[in-house]
């Protein structure tokens, strides 16, 4: 009888563990993503993994970060302070710095996507 009940228990802390995933997993967009389109980065970036479309023809999707640079470079090269192949970005981040920080995480995550 005392199988049958921790048995049970197993079964049912396994169904709640599941729900619980399927809860986060199911959760509004990403905050990197909102990040993302609130500060406008989507005026020159298409990322078409995640179904972000520039309306510019000639907007690059970004597909993936180079896998040899860290947050810290990325959170730099888009505050203005760090050159990506010798250039600045052309647009220096204004928000506050633990938003850029979800969002470079969340950027660094697209590679996963394609
Ligand atoms: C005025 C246009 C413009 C805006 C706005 C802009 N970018 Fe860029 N971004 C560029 C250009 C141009 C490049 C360099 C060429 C390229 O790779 O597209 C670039 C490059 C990048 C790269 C490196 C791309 C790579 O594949 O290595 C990242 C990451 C990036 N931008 C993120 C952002 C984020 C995040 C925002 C919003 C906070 C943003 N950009 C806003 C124009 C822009």
């Amino acid at each position: 009888m005392k199988n049958i009940t921790l048995y049970l228990i197993l079964v049912l802390s396994i169904v709640a563990l599941y729900g619980f995933a399927f809860a986060i997993a199911g959760n509004d967009e990403p905050d990197g993503k909102k990040i993302f389109v609130d500060n406008k980065c989507n005026m020159c970036h298409t990322i078409k993994s995640v179904g972000i479309e520039s309306k510019k023809s000639d907007a690059t999707d970004i597909v993936e970060l180079e896998k040899d640079k860290n947050a810290e470079f990325w959170m730099k090269y888009l505050m203005k302070k760090e050159k990506l192949n010798g250039k600045d970005h052309k647009t220096a981040f204004k928000g506050k710095e633990e938003d850029l920080k979800k969002l470079v995480d969340w950027m660094m995550t697209l590679g996963n996507k394609k």
